[in-house]
């Protein structure tokens, strides 16, 4: 047995032990910031972190890290991180290199464009997103396992057993997630066909979550590696179970499964270099499309919060968010003029009608209806530096809270409502108000557009910046924004994350602007602009690390989400 199998059962006992000396009500703490010179993690969770630190400190390399935070993300952060979802993964090598993975779900062997639609031709929206039709193919195994595969140093046990021990002997919840369980026991009670651990009269801050059935299913995972849940007894559970709530997933859908290794979206912004996701995440082209139509301007002379910085980042956000819903979707299925989108002369062309002094409507930019506003903002981002100096930059999802909140019977972990990500009819939003096209329509193996935007930021050939988020269709402008707040506006990188934002997705024609940072003044300004303002308590949730020029790493997890948690050595 290696050193490190022996090792991560004695940190967590005694974390576990700790929270029994009545001390204190949890083992454990989130930090917001961390300062490291060798390595770095920011996860959504003080646990999963502890996780990815201590194969760091063992000489993992940053994909041994983030595949074990992943595993353990499924067992302390069942919201979103996740077996029965999918996810996306920026991978910067210490000699430069790039790659990018694509685990996000496909839709079923048995889908069909209209297949939300009812008898009325109208989108029935509860379908797409709760309970088991709502449900694509899982790609997150898979997704670990290939990156592990290419890029792993450690042997794959030693990085699922943490994951293992913290499901067979649980853990105290934070009141965060005490909340969100009791917020979502009775949806769970409504869609799951057998009993779970999630369910709980009343979940209380430090009250144990022990899932022995996710224990079991990662006990497959690590010992038959992706035939422990494509195959064989997890297979058939998640089978059994869309059997007893009507839902599409088939032993085909979970043999045929595959990620893809893609050419990262890679763009420049001045003397940066942006490294990001390509689809079937729409975030690497959109943030690189923003980043193209606002560098012709003075920004950093306008400031951080201006009249003049949000105007035009704004204007820039609603033509890259139109392009989005028009030409992007799955590029294994729809031919996405990327090349063309990423010219300088198209974005050029683009900002052609932006008027310094007036919102351009949107309408005006291309026709489409009106949106629904948005509903949750459960991802999980995992940035993580390792001594190396090897980066990646991972964002993984149920889509919704606790996705379908459907728990796979006997296996114990939720599935995820990832096919509401479609375009179940163009023109109509899904649950973030977002609306696509024949480019994003259902197709069987297809993947679903996303907003996920893990990406990374060179400058003169180094590392500079690892970051990511949570939050639907608010993620790419929120690393947009912390990203020009730490390039553009000279901000700390726990500045930049802190920072006030805003967020405008071409339809609905409103910027979505947090609560309490806006100076009156500007508000007052963009409205007579023309713009419509709406106040929303917080948007897309960050994980960065700054990669300081003479090698220190700095780690900033988002105060938006209590858990965030970076730490580093
Ligand atoms: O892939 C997407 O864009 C969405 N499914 C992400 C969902 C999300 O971020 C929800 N909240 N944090």
């Amino acid at each position: 047995m290696q050193l490190s199998r022996l090792f991560f059962p004695c940190i967590f006992t005694i974390l576990l032990l700790l929270s029994s000396c009545g001390k204190a009500r949890l083992p454990y703490e989130a930090h917001k910031t961390a300062v490291g010179q060798h390595g770095m993690v920011v996860t959504p969770h003080p646990l999963s972190s502890a996780v990815g630190l201590a194969v760091l400190e063992q000489g993992g390399n940053a994909a041994d890290a983030t595949v074990a935070i992943h595993f353990a993300m499924a067992v302390v952060y069942p919201r979103a991180g996740n077996l029965g979802g999918g996810g996306f993964m920026v991978f910067r090598h210490a000699d430069g290199g790039t790659d990018a993975l694509d685990y996000r779900e496909r839709a079923p062997l048995l889908a069909d464009r209209n297949m939300y639609l009812d008898s009325l031709g109208n989108v029935d929206s509860d379908k797409s997103t709760k309970g088991h039709l709502a449900s694509g193919v899982p790609g997150t195994v898979a997704g670990l396992l290939e990156a592990h595969a290419r890029y792993g140093s450690m042997d794959l046990a030693s990085l699922l057993d943490p994951a293992i021990e913290l499901a067979r002997k649980g853990y105290p919840v934070s009141q965060t997630e005490a909340d969100r369980l009791n917020n979502y026991g009775e949806s769970f009670a409504e869609f799951s066909t057998t009993e779970s651990a999630f369910i709980k009269e009343e979940w209380k801050e430090g009250d144990k979550l022990i899932q022995p059935e996710l224990a079991q299913t990662l006990t497959r995972i690590r010992d038959q590696g992706a035939k422990g849940f494509y195959e064989g007894e997890t297979a058939d559970l998640i089978v059994a179970e869309m059997k007893r709530g009507n839902g599409l997933l088939s032993h085909d859908d979970l043999l045929q499964y595959e990620p893809a290794w893609r050419e990262p979206v890679i763009g420049t912004f001045r003397d940066y270099k942006i490294i990001s996701m390509p689809p079937s995440s729409s975030g690497g082209i959109a943030l690189v499309e923003m980043l193209g139509m606002v560098e012709p301007f003075p920004l950093a002379s306008w400031g951080q919060g201006s009249r003049r910085s949000i105007h035009l980042m704004v204007e820039a956000e609603r033509r890259a968010y139109a392009d989005r819903a028009q030409h992007v979707g799955d590029s294994d299925f729809y031919d996405v003029p990327r090349d063309s989108l990423l010219s300088k002369t198209y974005l050029d062309h683009r900002m052609e009608s932006f008027d310094p002094e007036r919102a351009t409507g949107s309408d005006a930019i291309l026709a489409g209806k009106m949106a629904l506003p948005m509903e949750s903002f459960e991802t999980t981002h995992t940035s993580v530096v390792d001594a190396m100096g090897n980066a990646v930059s991972s964002t993984t999802t149920l889509n919704s809270n606790f996705g379908s909140k459907v728990v796979v019977g006997g296996a114990g972990f939720f599935l995820n409502n990832e096919m509401d990500d479609f375009s179940a009819k163009p023109g109509v939003p899904n649950q973030f108000g977002l609306i696509g096209a024949e480019a994003n329509s259902i197709q069987p193996k297809k993947r679903m557009l996303s907003s996920m935007t893990p990406t990374i930021v060179e400058k003169n050939g180094n590392l500079a910046l690892v970051l990511g988020a949570p939050g639907g269709s608010t993620i790419i402008t929120a690393v947009f924004q912390v990203l020009l707040n730490v390039v553009e506006f000279d901000m700390t990188l726990e500045e930049a994350v802190k920072a006030g934002r805003f967020h405008h997705q071409w339809l609905p024609d409103q910027i979505m602007v947090e609560r309490g940072w806006l100076d009156p003044a500007v508000h007052d300004s963009l409205v007579q602009m023309g713009h419509t303002l709406t106040e929303v308590n917080r948007m897309a949730v960050i994980k960065a690390i700054h990669a300081l020029p003479d090698g220190t790493l700095q780690g900033a997890a988002d105060p938006r989400n209590p858990d965030d948690d970076a730490r580093g050595y």
